[in-house]
């Protein structure tokens, strides 16, 4: 098979701009694939930390773009020196303060439709030559709800490239009323049940989950988990029409940029053979968020976006215990939900001595954190893949996580079998509830307590598991394939016989 050019589409990539996992992804995901001999490009909305970051860069072209007051530029730069990099440049919806879908109160931006569409229709443009850019794509991999009009827009295109449609999220899928559709001047043939139409509201993400000629998810058990009424969102009877173009990828991390013998932000580096020198990373830790010193407490942590997904009110709702344990003590980094940042910084200010809460975003601390622990927390109820358990695996921190989508595919529980045949990489719980959590969290604390080779066993186990992209990027490329060679046809064009 001959290399292809592909198009990354998406709304945050690591290191220009990054709220969550998806940056992280559109980060790692696009260098494992240029392994291969693909020219994978990526493009994104040019928000003002990406033009800051991506420099030098320069004006390759300038789109008028439907609905658009102003003529849209493409800036070309680099992501990192790795990857090229579009940005679509329109100050008047991306020259803003704030994150890429929030104001600095963390409020939606209201015009975000206006925003993605546009984005989309400046990636559609690329799609089809129409940017004059001299390259044009095989395919575009679209991710999450933000690019789910790309495949729709594209499928009634004569000469067009593949799409692909990975949902990271399902929980987000950008739907907003009737009017708004109708304000954007999407073409009304995309106004249909088969179509962009969902419950009477207009749906971004069903462009991607319809039109795209293949879906995948970021976990073989999410894919499956998505396909019912619990975790679908409505969407799964669309998904389980789709289940012969639909697959789980699991994702993979980026492991130069997430190595315990190499990472910059650590006091101390170690790996498998050095496990002993994690505990400098301990109370290096320690001393930064002003816990008391001690390499013999029991310390657990977490990371994360301040949301219901991630069950950070199960982890408030077992402090109590927690705290009567003797020497355990609890690492807090995130932001997101005020009432949620409200009741961190309240247990912190209660018990001192223990618990730290960090309320903000901050990446190098969130490798110490991952580095200094010695358990991380990732209580989720629901978690397409999750990449802090496998940061957390790869430094030896070992993951105490509730068994879900990518967390039940990427963690092995500590059962005494498990332990026995050497494949124990953490401590699994079944229901997500506090009461579950909390068995967890005990039994982690008891196993903490036997002989520290037992530990260093544990932990080590996890450190040796290989989630880099390889195997992953070799997936991908396959599902590439197949959608370039056998396009999907256009729902609103194909008459299905009951
Ligand atoms: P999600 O994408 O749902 O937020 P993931 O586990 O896939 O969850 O990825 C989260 C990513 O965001 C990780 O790289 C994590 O370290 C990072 N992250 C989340 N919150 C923070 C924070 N407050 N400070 C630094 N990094 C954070
Ligand atoms: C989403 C999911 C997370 C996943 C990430 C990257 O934000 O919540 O589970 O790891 O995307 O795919």
């Amino acid at each position: 098979m001959s290399p292809l050019n592909i198009l990354f589409a998406a709304s945050e990539a690591q290191p220009l701009i990054k709220t969550g996992g998806l940056a992280d992804v559109v980060g790692s995901l696009p260098v494992a694939l240029s392994h291969f001999g693909h020219d994978v490009r990526v493009v994104l909305p040019g928000y003002p930390q990406a033009i800051e970051r991506a420099r030098p860069l320069h004006p390759v072209a300038t789109l008028q773009i439907p609905g658009s007051l102003e003529p849209v530029r493409i800036l070309e730069g680099w992501m990192g020196e790795r990857t090229r990099i579009y940005l679509v440049d329109a100050p008047g919806l991306f020259d803003r303060p704030g994150n890429p879908y929030t104001n600095a109160s963390g409020s939606d931006w209201e015009d975000n439709p206006e925003r993605f569409a546009l984005f989309c229709r400046a990636i559609v443009a690329i799609a089809l030559g129409h940017a004059g850019l001299n390259w044009r794509p095989d395919l575009i991999h679209c991710n999450d709800w933000q690019t789910g009009l790309v495949p729709a827009l594209l499928a009634s295109e004569g000469n067009r490239p593949a799409t692909l449609f990975t949902i990271h999220n399902l929980a987000y899928q950008g739907v907003f009323p009737r009017s708004v559709f109708d304000r954007i001047r999407l073409p009304k043939s995309l106004w249909a049940p088969k179509g962009l139409e969902f419950h009477q509201n207009f749906s971004f993400i069903k462009g991607g989950l319809a039109f795209a000629d293949w879906i995948t998810a970021v976990s073989p058990t999410y894919a499956r988990e998505i396909l019912t009424p619990e975790f679908g969102y409505g969407l799964e009877g669309l998904l389980r029409h789709r289940t012969d173009r639909f697959k789980g990828i699991l994702n993979g991390i980026d492991y130069q940029e997430w190595d315990p013998a190499s990472d910059p932000a650590l006091p101390q580096h170690y790996d498998a053979d050095t496990f002993d020198l994690k505990k400098i990373n301990k109370l290096k830790l320690q001393q930064e968020l002003g816990l008391p010193q001690d390499e013999n407490a029991f310390l657990l942590g977490h990371i994360g976006r301040l949301v219901e997904q991630k069950g950070v009110d199960l982890i408030l709702g077992i402090l109590p215990g927690l705290v009567k344990q003797q020497n355990v003590q609890l690492v807090l980094l995130g932001s997101g939900d005020p009432k949620l940042e409200r009741a961190l910084r309240m247990v912190a200010a209660e018990h001192p001595e223990r618990i730290s809460a960090y309320i903000g975003y901050d990446e190098p601390l969130a490798h110490r954190v991952e580095a200094g622990c010695d358990c991380f927390l990732m209580p989720s109820r629901f978690e397409p893949c999750g990449l802090n358990q496998l940061y957390s695996l790869r430094y030896g921190t070992v993951p105490i996580v509730h068994r879900t989508g990518g967390l039940a595919d990427t963690v092995v529980d500590a059962t005494p079998r498990n332990l026995l045949d050497d494949t124990a990489t953490g401590f699994v719980f079944s229901t997500p509830d506090q009461h579950a959590l909390w068995r967890a969290v005990e039994r982690a604390i008891e196993f903490h307590k036997r002989p520290p080779v037992w530990w260093e066993k544990l932990a080590v186990n996890g450190m040796k598991q290989n989630f880099s992209w390889d195997t992953s990027a070799r997936h991908y490329q396959e599902i590439y394939w197949q959608a370039i060679n056998a396009p999907a046809p256009n729902p609103l064009t194909t008459v299905t016989v009951e």
